[in-house]
């Protein structure tokens, strides 16, 4: 039997045409690129995510010269808030923000393994946790639960 799958995600010209709680959440994704350790790939991407009780943790990616070593800013910031916070591991939102070797902020969208592991919180919580990816030139896409982005997640 054949099957068929459908997600469904928003997208916006401008980051104004988002509510405000969204719009700071961006900004604070922008912001948090400063935090980015990456001087092999000079791809600098920043994280916000909101947690149940109004407060943003900040991620960005760390690389190392042993490349595997680092790590992508998703889970640098689901793991620092889940390590900092475990009695709030309740993940509303989380925004997505890359920046370019010129400076300028570009689309990052969550690699794999990122979304493997944004799908288990997401799961563990019992509510959607949306996922808010910045495209180029102030466009913004919008998923309302992370396990849109990961059909198919591996789990036993
Ligand atoms: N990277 C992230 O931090 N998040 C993504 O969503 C995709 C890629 C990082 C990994 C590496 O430090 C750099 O971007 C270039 O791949």
């Amino acid at each position: 039997m054949k099957h068929q799958l459908m997600i469904s995600y928003e997208e916006y010209d401008s980051i104004n045409d988002l509510p405000s709680i969204d719009v700071r959440l961006l900004s604070d994704a922008m912001a948090a690129t400063d935090g980015a350790y990456a001087p092999y790939s000079g791809f600098h991407v920043g994280v916000a995510l909101l947690l149940g009780d109004g407060i943003t943790v900040k991620g960005s990616n760390q690389e190392n010269v042993a490349y595997p070593s680092g790590l992508c800013a998703e889970r640098t910031a689901i793991f620092a808030a889940s390590a900092q916070r475990p009695e709030m591991r309740s993940y509303i939102a989380l925004a997505i923000v890359g920046r370019n070797s010129d400076g300028v902020y570009c689309e990052a969208s969550p690699c794999g393994a990122c979304r493997q592991v944004l799908v288990e919180y997401e799961r563990n919580q019992g509510h959607p946790m949306r996922v808010l990816c910045y495209l180029a030139n102030g466009r913004v896409r919008v998923f309302e639960k992370a396990s849109d982005l990961l059909p198919f997640s591996f789990d036993f």
